[in-house]
């Protein structure tokens, strides 16, 4: 089923708009210059996800200099907080960290050389969860938001 959202120039990026499609509820969200379907429905417990916060990943480019990424790509949902991406649905709980706690050697070391082996390390990568997020395929047709639900 192909469902007109809005016109392309009042959805600008950025913002998101919730349509009901056949008794289902389904976020549709403009980030850059993609677009995202995702069901307002978190499979967690049921909460409405597409009403929560998006997250863009903590990057830093030099010591000192950490932001947060310009385009968010995951969604927290509000009741309980599992993260999802919105383009596979997939969920995560929070950075990579085994279970458990780690401890962690610290020394104090001069000079920015250390900082650029810090930098070089690959990013922790995130450990799925076990629900998955309904996504939905949203594209542009005649300067038309275009939903296939
Ligand atoms: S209902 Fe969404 S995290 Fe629990």
């Amino acid at each position: 089923m192909r469902v007109v959202v809005a016109p392309l120039r009042i959805f600008p990026p950025g913002e998101r708009r919730i349509v009901e499609v056949g008794g289902r509820s389904i976020g549709v969200f403009h980030i850059g210059e993609n677009f995202y379907g995702v069901r307002n429905r978190c499979p967690h417990q049921g909460g409405p996800l597409c009403l929560g916060h998006l997250l863009g990943d903590a990057v830093a480019d030099a010591p000192g200099l950490a932001r947060i990424s310009e385009d968010p790509l995951r969604i927290a949902c509000p009741w309980h907080g599992w993260e999802y991406d919105l383009d596979s649905g997939q969920s995560f709980m929070g950075a990579a960290v085994a279970p458990g706690v780690r401890s962690y050697g610290v020394e104090l070391s001069p000079g920015g050389s250390l900082a650029e082996g810090v930098l070089a390390e690959a990013p922790a990568k995130r450990i799925p969860g076990p629900y998955v997020a309904e996504t939905f395929e949203v594209n542009v047709e005649d300067e038309y938001v275009v939903l296939h639900a």
